[in-house]
């Protein structure tokens, strides 16, 4: 018998945290109290008057499908947000509404991968990165990244590797896991660098208005030969919504177009309609108050497991997590996040959903619930990590 199930799907990792989760529900079931340190979206709502412009239209009852790269307004919108906080100028033409970061991926390579392509990316990352590129029949080349880079790549990693193979490098700066940022100068030599070698350049921006010292650096500073990935999920505090942007090179938009239209018809007409009032003043305002409680969150956690010896070689500049290594401790960091969710409900995920460099040392923790709560988890962990 053929095979019934496509090939390329065997290449694709589910998300090892699952099975965690699955353990954790059932504890929960079970009346356990359950701290949880795994989950990649902010505990915050999404702000309510987004909320109030996103009702407001599903109350219409015309809930029907919008241009495939989505509402003009919101487009424009877009465009005003990095004039106003980049000072960048983008063409609308050029901005793409997509069903999350996770849409705009799947057009970005869509548009630009064939078959046997390698995409540069650093382990650790994103594992969903990976995986888009596999979903392409591309190759997902992974390369080392320690924290002398920041775990990001750099413009020497990227020469190094580069093959004929290579079609294009991709970062996430903040990065998922370790919220690390890649410095603006390095960011600008990794554009040049990739661009010199004719390749694409894929820039994951969805963690941006995340950040804890100067603002990030858009790639779109040094070229308009970049794809933008960008998000209303975790800054907007959209994720179940559903929608995010991509920023294309002008030679991409036909493309784009065409897969928009063929894969989604359109992003989800509510979600556009709430994300209109994403920027509104007030909106950035409340928005900018939970960066702030974020950043609180970030110096409680970071104090906290680097004083239980966790080790975390500089405090994260963004997103909502940290990345230490527990080799004082375990040299299987799967086992001990599950042991640790077993011995004391804290869940945490382990460094293996996000690669192989030295991910078996490594756990992710999410600072997205409140400090009280970290403050329980962190006496537990204490409790945990005496009794080894
Ligand atoms: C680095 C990174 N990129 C993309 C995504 C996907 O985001 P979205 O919800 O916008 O599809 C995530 C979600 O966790 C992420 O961490």
């Amino acid at each position: 018998m053929g095979e019934r199930v496509a090939r390329r799907t065997l290449g694709i990792s589910a998300f090892y945290v699952m099975e965690l989760l699955r353990r954790a529900k059932e504890l929960e079931a079970q009346g356990r109290d359950i701290i949880h340190m795994e989950i990649g979206e902010p505990d915050f709502a999404t702000p309510q008057n987004v909320v109030d412009a996103g009702v407001k239209h599903v109350l219409t009852g015309a809930v029907k499908y919008t241009p495939a790269a989505g509402l003009t307004e919101l487009r424009e919108k877009i465009a005003w947000f990095y004039r106003q906080r980049y000072g960048v100028t983008v063409p609308v033409r050029r901005i793409f509404v997509t069903p999350g970061a996770t849409g705009a991926f799947l057009l970005a390579l869509g548009a630009s991968l064939n078959p046997g392509e390698e995409v540069l990316m650093s382990d650790p990352c994103y594992p969903c990165n990976g995986n888009f590129v596999r979903l392409f029949d591309g190759i997902a080349r992974t390369l080392p990244a320690d924290a002398v880079s920041h775990y990001q790549l750099t413009a020497a990693l990227i020469r190094q590797h580069w093959s004929k193979a290579s079609k294009g490098a991709l970062i996430a700066s903040p990065s998922n896991p370790t919220g690390t940022i890649i410095p603006r100068d390095e960011l600008k030599q990794v554009i040049q660098a990739v661009n010199a070698l004719g390749g694409c350049f894929y820039s994951d921006e969805i963690y941006h208005g995340l950040v804890y010292g100067d603002t990030a650096t858009t790639a779109l500073e040094f070229s308009d030969n970049v794809f933008v990935i960008n998000s209303f999920s975790k800054y907007f505090g959209m994720t179940g919504w559903r929608i995010g942007w991509l920023i294309v090179p002008d030679e991409f938009i036909e493309a784009t177009e065409k897969l928009a239209q063929n894969i989604f018809i359109a992003t989800s007409s509510d979600a556009q309609h709430a994300a209109l009032a994403a920027f509104d003043e007030s909106t950035l305002a409340e928005l900018e108050m939970r960066r702030r409680e974020f950043e609180v969150r970030r110096d409680f956690l970071y104090d906290a497991l680097v004083g239980l010896g966790f080790d975390i070689p500089f405090k994260p500049e963004g997103a909502f997590y940290i990345y230490a290594n527990a080799s004082k401790f375990t040299d299987d960091s799967y086992r001990f996040a599950m042991d640790l969710l077993e011995a004391e409900g804290v869940a945490v995920t382990p460094g293996k959903d996000f690669g192989t460099h030295n991910a078996h040392l490594t756990l992710r923790f999410a600072y997205t619930t409140s400090i009280d709560r970290m403050a329980v988890a962190v006496e537990r962990l204490q409790r945990f990590i005496n009794a080894r």
